[in-house]
């Protein structure tokens, strides 16, 4: 690169870390010291790019979905059937139902109603716990690749983001990320399992990172896609809150319940944490009263929740296979998505397999491609491998 083309900011970069004695790369910048006078490196050096590339946001029928980690299984024949039988009552507020909801995933939660805040989508909650927490600064410590909601919100409200390049087997790194913890933190983000990477980080060494990391900060763990396991709450934080660490949980009905298009989405915290939170912005609302009465019928329908859980694993399990066999790694995945590198030009490829009839996902991690499939219906699984391997040939 001809000189004249560095940005002053990047040359900068580059000759701190050149004089760090740290290598040139994505991953190695990510671990140079954690000292707060370095914040402009660490808004930068993201080891993730998204490929830009924009789906059209109306896709024909025909189009495989497997772009946004969508369960094409859900919603729940009960929880349809509710949101149909509710509709009628649409000119209420939904507080009674509200109501009833929360009691419900207190009690799955194993807490009281008191530390449960609810809202349209885990979505809506990422953004107030961002907005609430990042009023003044300060600094968010998270996983690089992670997913960046809540991240970037953060970053919206001038926080900088202190991000801890994953291990080599794409597991947080919670030593470096306790060390990259100081007085100007204002919470911690931990997605496990991950997204977009799909990795899990062992239980047992999450929760004692979070026991001992939420005594500095507030340690948000986004559990979007715990559902995914055999046996969740096994490796659920949840417990942390109801001892009463400073411990945010945030749940989805996006994923194991299908119900992404229905918005609902909640989080377990300590009362005084969704006080501050209340203080600000309303908690509870805005939901609608078919998708609360939908979540209701939901929860109660076990049985479609460890159907979805089952294909869903199937599906994955069909994924790799494939991958397998054509040849391609993949990184070992615990949720409804696979990511996996593949060698060619990642708009090319976006392009060329919604040509083909599928719409997936395109990362560059390590400025290495890579492509995120998500699980979905059998015949739009064996379209998506039959489409790789004419695009990728
Ligand atoms: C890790 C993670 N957290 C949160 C969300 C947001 O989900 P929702 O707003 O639909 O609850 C997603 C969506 O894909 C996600 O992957």
């Amino acid at each position: 690169m001809n000189n004249s083309n560095l940005s002053r900011r990047s040359w900068l970069r580059s000759s701190l870390v050149i004089a760090s004695g740290a290598a040139v790369a994505p991953a190695a910048l990510g671990r140079t010291t954690f000292a707060t006078d370095q914040a402009s490196l660490w808004a930068e050096q993201s080891r993730l790019k998204e490929i830009d590339f924009r789906l059209p946001l109306i896709m024909p029928p025909s189009v495989a979905r497997l772009n946004a980690n969508e369960n094409p299984f859900g919603p729940s024949p009960k929880a349809r059937l509710a949101v149909i039988e509710s509709a009628i009552n649409g000119n209420r507020y939904a507080h009674g139902e509200a109501t009833k909801l929360r009691k419900m995933i207190a009690e799955r939660e194993g807490v009281s109603e008191e530390y449960i805040m609810m809202g349209p989508g885990s979505t809506d909650l990422l953004e107030k716990v961002a907005i609430t927490h990042f009023l003044e600064g300060g600094n968010i410590v998270s996983a690089d690749p992670a997913y960046m909601s809540l991240i970037n919100t953060a970053k919206a409200f001038k926080a900088t983001w202190k991000n801890v390049p994953l291990k080599k087997d794409w597991s947080h790194d919670c030593a470096a990320m306790e060390k990259a913890i100081d007085a100007n933190t204002k919470l911690v983000y931990v997605c496990n399992p991950n997204n977009p990477t799909g990795s899990i980080t062992d239980a047992a060494e999450l929760r004692a990172f979070c026991n001992k990391a939420a005594d500095k900060a507030p340690i948000f763990v986004d559990e979007a896609y715990l559902d995914y396991l055999d046996n969740p709450m096994a490796s659920s934080m949840v417990d942390l809150v109801a001892k009463g660490k400073n411990v945010i949980v945030a749940r989805t009905f996006s994923k194991i319940h299908g119900m992404a298009g229905l918005r609902i989405g909640y989080i377990v915290a300590l009362p005084k944490t969704l006080e501050k939170i209340e203080n600000m912005v309303r908690g509870n609302m805005g939901m609608c009263i078919t998708s609360v009465n939908g979540a209701i019928a939901s929860m109660e329908d076990k049985e479609f929740q460890e159907r979805s859980r089952k294909l869903t694993a199937e599906g994955r399990e069909f994924i790799c296979a494939e991958l397998k066999k054509a040849g391609f790694s993949y990184v070992p995945s615990h949720t409804s998505f696979v990511l996996f590198p593949i060698v060619m030009n990642g708009k090319d490829f976006l392009k060329k397999m919604y040509d083909s009839g599928v719409a997936v996902r395109s990362f560059e991690v390590d400025a290495k491609t890579y492509c995120r499939v998500s699980v979905g219906l059998p015949d739009e699984l064996k379209l998506f491998t039959d489409s790789l391997k004419k695009v990728l040939a």
